[in-house]
């Protein structure tokens, strides 16, 4: 099972869009059999992708292509022994901007709290504070 993070800047996505980015992707992923989830808070995506190595590799390659959104940074890339962030074809979460600490910091933390590998969380929790600091 191989596992991918991301994060990217979005170029003004619309709530709208952002259900088209969803139904495409629970869609080929599905197919795919690539699971994740997927954060956004108005400016920036944080994407966590897992499945089969070569599925994992072409659905990165065509998000990375997607005008929608730029400078995708990939944050971890490796194998696991299993999903780490269930078997949602894509979970959504719109995190508010704002408000008492960025809540999309709270949300990645409680996220990243279960995983294995704390180089992997240290570097979730890091660079999410990073990209949001106002
Ligand atoms: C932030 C973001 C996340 C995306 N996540 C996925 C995804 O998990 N799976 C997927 O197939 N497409 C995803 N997409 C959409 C792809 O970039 C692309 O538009 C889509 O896969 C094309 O699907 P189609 O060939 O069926 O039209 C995402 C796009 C953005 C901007």
């Amino acid at each position: 099972m191989y596992q991918l993070v991301y994060i990217s800047t979005a170029k003004s996505v619309e709530d709208a869009e952002i259900e088209r980015i969803l139904a495409q992707s629970r869609r080929n992923n599905q197919r795919d059999e690539v699971t994740g989830l997927l954060l956004y808070n108005g400016r920036r995506f944080l994407q966590a992708l897992e499945g089969p190595s070569a599925a994992v590799y072409r659905t990165y390659e065509r998000i990375r292509a997607d005008e929608r959104h730029r400078a995708a940074v990939m944050l971890s890339s490796k194998m696991v022994e299993q999903r780490q962030f269930g078997n949602w074809e894509m979970a959504c979460e719109r995190v508010n901007v704002g408000g008492a600490q960025s809540s999309l910091i709270k949300k990645v933390d409680a996220l990243v709290a279960g995983l294995s590998d704390p180089t992997l969380r240290a570097q979730f929790t890091s660079y999410v504070r990073l990209h949001t600091a106002v």
